[in-house]
């Protein structure tokens, strides 16, 4: 029994460093030869986050957050977190840009990237729920946003490895 778990504490201890994030921002080699672009696109992305996070409805979390996504035919919509009183029901941001895109042009987009912003200027990447969400609609997005020391950008892969797909 005393056997077991240890053995067991080690696994949970083992699967939380591996859960560690890496310090590094390593870039796949495409997006390290378009980094000039993809800092275009990062600031203009940015701006429309920044713009619509002033229409956040945020009221029990005080936090305001904007996103803009771009699409491969060059559109860009963006979105805000509008929260509720039961909370659960709160839609972040970026799922707010995903489906105001998907209102209008209709099922058939493709997002190219993803900017995310907040009003307290600190480190926000796109919750769990979101990056399913964009993955559904990107599954080869850049994604933008604050990290714990600056600026990152993320495929999507790798802030979601092995999202669900049903075909
Ligand atoms: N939120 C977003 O809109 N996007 C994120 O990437 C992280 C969190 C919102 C949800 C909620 O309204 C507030 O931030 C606090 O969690």
């Amino acid at each position: 029994m005393q056997d077991l778990s240890a053995q067991a504490c080690n696994w949970r201890l083992r699967v939380y460093n591996d859960a560690v994030p890496s310090p590094r921002v390593d870039l796949p080699p495409v997006l390290m030869q378009k980094s000039k672009s993809h800092s275009s696109v990062r600031s203009k992305l940015e701006q429309a986050a920044k713009k619509v996070m002033k229409n956040a409805h945020a009221p029990y979390s005080n936090f305001h957050v904007g996103a803009a996504i771009l699409l491969t035919n060059g559109r860009v919509f963006s979105g805000c977190n509008v929260e509720n009183a039961s909370y659960g029901m709160t839609n972040c941001a970026e799922r707010t840009a995903i489906f105001s895109a998907v209102a209008e042009l209709g099922p058939k987009i493709e997002i190219e990237a993803v900017a995310v912003t907040n009003d307290h200027g600190v480190a926000c990447s796109p919750c769990g729920a979101c990056r399913q969400v964009i993955y559904e609609f990107g599954p080869n997005a850049t994604i933008f946003f604050q990290g714990a020391r600056g600026p990152k950008q993320a495929h999507i892969t790798e802030l979601l490895p092995e999202g669900f797909r049903l075909k």
